[in-house]
């Protein structure tokens, strides 16, 4: 790993060693001119101790062009270097002490449309440099184990690029001949270059202010297109609460001068955390009421909160190599839950969670993209930016907490912080941070980083009246998959409740067998029993509480147990998980049953209990809404299994909608109308909550009426996003094809026409809707004049969504579906490889289809794998979807 891995190579963790050289400062003169920018980067460097005195520096590029190159100053002969776009190696450095390597390269930021690097994006140059972003703009040693301060110039045109920002604090500015200015920026904290930034453009901003708990003034601005600065202002506000939260609940203090954040419109992922210079795609920075709908208020709380808790993981303290990841990704994720569940509502945040990680991770866990939550390889970093190192990973941390308490939990977490600030670590130090910090052993805890899967979890329990003694017996399970990486078995903390009668936890006289700690059960042997004695009446058993553990549970409880937990369970998460299950075994029995063609029927006890719980006032609103939320499409096809007949799952879960919707028409009823939040639109949790139940409940209302008018009443009349597209997705989902539908659409289009973040929901609901003319209709959307392939959200609009959350048109029988989106990979490949290759895992289920539309997925895979010059991105996802 001390010479680069040319691209498309195998990078491996066990080849890990340090670099030859180390690099002590980076200085950076970046001039900015219509068509290409022209940098200087000086480095300070020196051999590291025992690197034998003749062996070269070799630096990283990606399409570069070398323009000078001088040592300590003085021009460097042709015969001491060898540069090509991609790699630079300097020869006959000094075998000792610190030297400088000035470096001149030059790059076109017009033409870079994969968004890697410094590109411009609607006149701005801004750049994305993790995971290897930073050598499409210098040569470098461009690995997070190179940490330095930088020092950086930038230079432009005023008019054309009055803004000009980089990492750190700003030092000066001022103007310069021709119409120039400068302005430079200093950051102290040493980093690695993927945390390097850089922004210039004519921007607009909203500004203010934070002072941290010890004292420390924080200038805070949020950078937008010009007229769009006011709808930063939620965005703001959530900064603020991640900064004091961040004090609070982990005691990290922000530790620059300012904070800044810049919205951009073409981006290829989420948000990126650079130091002192987050850069945004602009749907996580800019909300208001009539444009945005309250799930994207709660998607910029979190990215907000997310990338701003990387300062200290991931910034502070960042990643020795890739492999490490998830140390700052997990722990990430991990951190900005605990946020959300803290600001809105900790049941409903584990409810989302869970469901996400079950949408999205489980399906990779289990299929041909499978690797473990730390990978030992890659041929793409890119590509392992996955919901496995990031929300599986976020697993790991909260079942870290979960064995160790919120004690054992903090000390842990402050002995990290303290042993490795400024340093680049791994997976290894965290743990033992955790170990040293409590005495507890996590070395078999560990291998859920190393082996992948999706462990099976099967409980059993036997009552004995007479003695009044429960016995639970556990069993937990691996099946090998595609990674390969063993199956050991795991310390699984389970937490549990014995709920009694009158809806109390229980309180048994003594317990036995696996260690029980608590309300938690660790389990570490493939199967083991506990057994607790001295219990008056026989409890239902609340299993996995709060989802302690990322397995798939068996648990074969009876459905008295069962519903009786759904009403009187303590632990609210599991009152939801009990109906949920019930309903996942209820949804895959009517998919067997829509298959044979015969009527899929719905055991009127669970829509009971389902309703007492979406009628129960005492509960949540939000709460109550995802009671009544079924899974996906997709996610009852993952439920199936194999042989998967997504028309047979669509027929299934239509017709549940419909029996749950008429059996509830009154409740809905009232619902949909007086449980909405009255008064001025507020963006809250609790009215976000009500908007949600009410909007659910009109969408089943309908489903069992077939009556278009009461959602034609919300489309019309609302006064906020959330209702309104609401409307709209219940006429176009439910109603597609119809005059009225067709109509809303038209509507919705012209007003939003010049918002692209609101066309981008007006594409994407298209795209969802569950009839096999969807196919037709992408593809002529495609042709919309205000289709643009080259912009990440809008071919995420489109194509993701159509691909992701479409499995009824997508996996049409005809193959039409998936032959149209490997088409547009091919194209999409062309301008930006990774958002191509990111839209085509959505392939990775294909093996669990039925066979003719198995064989159709097969054929436009192999079709598109066979296509010449693929980038390493999208053809590192498409073989191993194959294999
Ligand atoms: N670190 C960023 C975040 O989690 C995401 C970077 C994604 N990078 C990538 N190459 N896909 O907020
Ligand atoms: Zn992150």
């Amino acid at each position: 790993m001390s010479s680069p891995a040319p691209r498309g190579e195998t990078v491996r963790l066990e080849d890990y060693r340090p670099t030859d050289f180390v690099v002590h400062g980076v200085e950076m003169t970046v001039e900015l001119f219509e068509g290409r920018a022209e940098i200087e980067t000086t480095l300070s460097l020196s051999r590291r101790n025992g690197v034998p005195a003749d062996a070269p520096l070799l630096l990283d590029g990606d399409e570069l062009e070398l323009t000078s190159l001088a040592l300590d100053g003085e021009t460097l002969s042709r015969s001491y270097y060898e540069a090509d776009p991609s790699s630079l190696r300097v020869e006959g450095l000094p075998a000792s002490g610190a030297f400088t390597l000035s470096i001149g390269t030059r790059i076109v930021p017009e033409t870079n449309t994969k968004l890697m690097g410094l590109y411009r994006s609607r006149g701005v140059w801004c750049t994305q440099c993790e995971a290897e972003g930073f050598r499409r703009i210098t040569y470098f040693l461009d690995r997070p184990d190179v940490l330095a301060p930088y020092t950086v110039r930038v230079e432009a045109d005023r008019a054309a690029a009055p803004v000009l920002l980089s990492n750190g604090n700003p030092v000066e500015g001022g103007p310069l001949d021709g119409g120039r200015h400068y302005a430079l920026w200093h950051d102290p904290h040493p980093k690695p270059s993927y945390l390097f930034a850089l922004v210039a453009g004519d921007l607009d901003v909203l500004t203010d202010s934070f002072t941290t708990a010890s004292g420390r003034p924080v200038d805070l601005a949020i950078y937008t297109e010009k007229g769009l600065a006011s709808r930063a202002a939620y965005a703001m506000d959530a900064i603020k609460r991640s900064m004091r939260w961040d004090e609070e609940r982990f005691g990290r203090e922000y530790d620059l001068d300012v904070f800044n954040v810049v919205a951009i419109s073409d981006f290829n992922m989420g948000a990126m955390e650079n130091k002192g210079l987050n850069v945004f795609n602009h749907k996580y920075v800019l909300l208001d009421s009539d444009t945005a709908t309250d799930t994207d208020y709660a998607g910029v709380e979190t990215v907000i909160a997310h990338e701003y808790f990387h300062n200290w993981t991931g910034n502070r303290i960042t990643c020795r190599d890739w492999f490490q990841l998830c140390l700052k990704e997990g722990l990430t994720v991990y951190r900005d839950q605990r946020f959300t569940a803290d600001e809105r509502s900790a049941t409903v945040e584990r409810i989302g969670s869970v469901r996400g990680l079950k949408a999205h991770q489980f399906p990779e866990d289990q299929g041909p993209l499978q690797h473990p939550v730390r990978p030992r390889e890659y041929k793409e970093i890119n590509n392992f930016y996955t919901a496995t190192v990031y929300n599986k990973g976020a697993e790991l941390c909260r079942m870290i907490h979960t064995i160790l308490g919120a004690d054992g939990f903090k000390k842990g977490m402050d002995l990290y912080f303290e042993r490795h600030d400024g340093e680049a670590a791994t997976i290894e130090d965290f743990v033992r941070s955790f170990e040293d910090a409590t005495g507890e052993d996590l070395q078999q805890f560990s291998l859920w980083y190393n082996q992948a899967g999706t462990p099976t979890l099967a409980v059993e329990e036997r009552f004995d009246e007479g003695a009044g003694r429960l016995t639970l017996s556990l069993v937990q399970s691996l099946q090998p998959g595609a990674a390969d990486t063993g199956t050991e078995p795991f310390h699984i903390p389970v937490r549990f409740g014995l709920v009694g009668p009158n809806g109390a936890d229980m309180e048994p006289a003594a317990v036995s067998g696996a260690e029980v700690r608590g309300d938690v059960i660790h389990l570490r042997k493939a199967r083991e029993s506990v057994v607790f004695e001295g219990l008056g009446a026989r409890p239902a058993v609340s299993i996995l509480r709060d989802f302690s553990a990322p397995v798939t549970l068996e648990m074969r409880q009876s459905e008295d147990d069962a519903l009786a937990l759904s009403r009187l369970d303590p632990n609210l998460f599991n009152r939801w998980r009990v109906l949920t299950d019930l309903v996942g075994r209820a949804l895959t029995a009517g998919v067997a049953a829509a298959r044979r063609g015969t009527d899929v029927t719905f055991d009127p006890k669970l829509v009971e209990a389902i309703l007492a719980s979406v009628g129960d006032e005492t509960l949540e609103p939000a709460f109550r809404a995802q009671i009544l939320q079924l899974p996906s499409e997709s996610e009852i096809g993952r439920m199936v299994g194999s042989d998967v007949d997504p028309a047979a799952v669509h027929a299934a879960r239509e017709s549940t909608r419909r029996r749950i919707g008429a059996d509830g028409a009154e409740l809905f009823a009232k619902l949909s109308e007086a449980g909405r939040p009255s008064g001025a639109f507020s963006p809250d949790a609790d009215s976000a909550g009500r908007r949600a139940l009410a909007n659910t409940a009109l969408d089943l209302l309908t489903a069992a009426s077939g009556d278009l008018t009461a959602a034609e009443r919300r489309f019309r009349d609302a006064d906020n996003m959330t209702d309104r597209l609401a409307g709209l997705s219940i006429l176009v989902n439910q109603f597609a094809g119809s005059a009225e539908a067709g109509a809303a659409l038209d509507a919705f289009f012209r007003r939003f026409e010049d918002d692209d973040l609101v066309l981008d929901k007006w594409f994407a609901l298209q795209a969802g809707v569950p009839d096999e003319g969807t196919v037709e209709r992408v593809a002529g959307l495609a042709r919309h004049p205000r289709f643009n392939l080259a912009n990440p959200n809008r071919a995420r609009s489109l194509f993701g969504s159509f691909a992701s959350a479409n499995p009824l048109a997508f996996n049409r029988a005809d193959g039409a579906g998936q032959r149209l989106v490997a088409e547009v990979l091919l194209d999409l490949d062309r301008l930006n490889p990774q958002v191509s290759a990111r839209i085509a895992t959505t392939f990775r289920s294909w093996k669990t289809l039925e066979p003719r539309r198995r064989e159709k997925a097969r054929e436009a895979l192999t079709w598109l794998a066979g296509r010449p010059g693929l980038s390493t991105d999208l053809s590192d996802i498409v073989e191993r979807t194959l294999r």
